[in-house]
């Protein structure tokens, strides 16, 4: 009863953000990723009938009361599935900073998943690892899958409504990269789940932020089969800014942004105007993940070179979809 798995972090070009029900963990709007190849978590379960209680181990540490229930809860649902009730012992590694708004609850709840279901015996479709994987965290309904891959909202209530699915493969688009720029390896103090629940109770632009999603979808889909990357920088980046206008304008604002983030997204807009083709788009943390084709690669490379505060550059193609190992 012991299985490993190995699933890449995905980055949302079109943003999740805000639970309409959070039991099932259903979102307010779809949204579109591309799961990237060089940030992964590699996850083992054994469920063990000698064990009394769940043990989880994610980057050498034993993990605190609050992180163990909400995985514990995640097994249930697997042991549920399965009809078993034996503990497990997981081992989790990622090759990235953790809670740091670089998505590793994506990769971390798709190993997670795909690790404990097979350990349990059981053999789920991509659909069905996919809506599993979604009640761990929202993101990792998206890590099942590999290149570019949309999320449905579905409906509140249904559980199987709310999926993804994959709507070009890691190959489609070889000259796209995503460059995460890591500005802090600290932990974050607010997680997405509590940002985005508390941003849903209380920013006025929520409703706002809605409303522009089904527009942001369809001209980042056309972008994506036409192959038109300005556009689909464009849109990205806006639905990233509107994400985090949402969240500036809760109460307490929200903002996940250092001064270096924000000193990058400008020198981003400055490179734009010199005819170097990149877009930013940030999620739940100060680090910047900058789009751009495999021909301004080198010249980007050079200009992140020469600032001081970066700690860290990691170039990204599309990655593949969650797999055993
Ligand atoms: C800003 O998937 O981490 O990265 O469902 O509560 O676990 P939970 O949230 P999570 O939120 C990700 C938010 C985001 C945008 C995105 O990935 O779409």
């Amino acid at each position: 009863m012991k299985a490993s798995a190995k699933a890449n972090a995905n980055i949302a070009l079109i943003k999740y953000w805000g639970k309409k029900d959070k039991t099932l963990n259903i979102p307010f709007n779809s949204s579109l990723s591309v799961t990237l190849d060089k940030l992964f978590t590699i996850t083992s379960v054994e469920f063990n009938k000698d064990l009394s209680n769940d043990i989880f181990v994610i980057n050498d540490s034993i993990q605190s009361d609050s992180e163990h229930s909400k995985l514990s809860l995640f097994l249930d649902l697997v042991r549920n599935r399965a009809g078993i009730n034996f503990k497990a012992k997981v081992i989790s590694e990622n090759n990235f900073p953790t809670a740091s708004g670089l998505a590793s609850s994506s990769s971390g709840f798709a190993a997670l998943a795909l690790a404990a279901t097979k350990a349990a015996g059981l053999n789920l479709s991509p659909k069905e690892l996919s809506i599993l994987a979604r009640k761990g965290s929202g993101s990792a309904s998206r890590s099942v899958y590999g290149g570019f891959v949309m999320w449905e909202k579905g409906e509140a209530g249904v559980d199987e409504s709310s999926f993804a699915t994959q709507l070009f493969d890691e190959n489609y688009w070889p000259e796209f990269k995503v460059v995460v720029v890591i500005l802090q390896n600290e932990k974050k103090d607010t997680s997405s789940r509590d940002g985005m629940n508390n941003t849903v109770a209380t920013s006025p632009f929520y409703n706002v932020w809605l409303a522009t999603i089904d527009e942001d979808l369809k001209n980042l889909r056309n972008a994506l089969k036409n192959k038109r990357f300005s556009a689909l920088g464009e849109t990205a980046e806006l639905n990233c800014l509107k994400m985090h206008a949402t969240m500036l304008t809760a109460k307490p604002s929200l903002v996940y942004w250092n001064s270096q983030t924000v000193e990058l997204m400008k020198l981003i807009s400055k490179w734009r105007a010199e005819n170097l083709e990149v877009y930013f788009t940030i999620d739940a943390g100060p680090q910047v993940k900058i789009l751009c084709l495999d021909k301004d690669l080198i010249r980007l490379q050079k200009k992140l070179s020469e600032l001081k505060f970066i700690q860290n550059i990691i170039v990204c193609s599309a990655g593949s979809g969650a797999k055993l190992i």
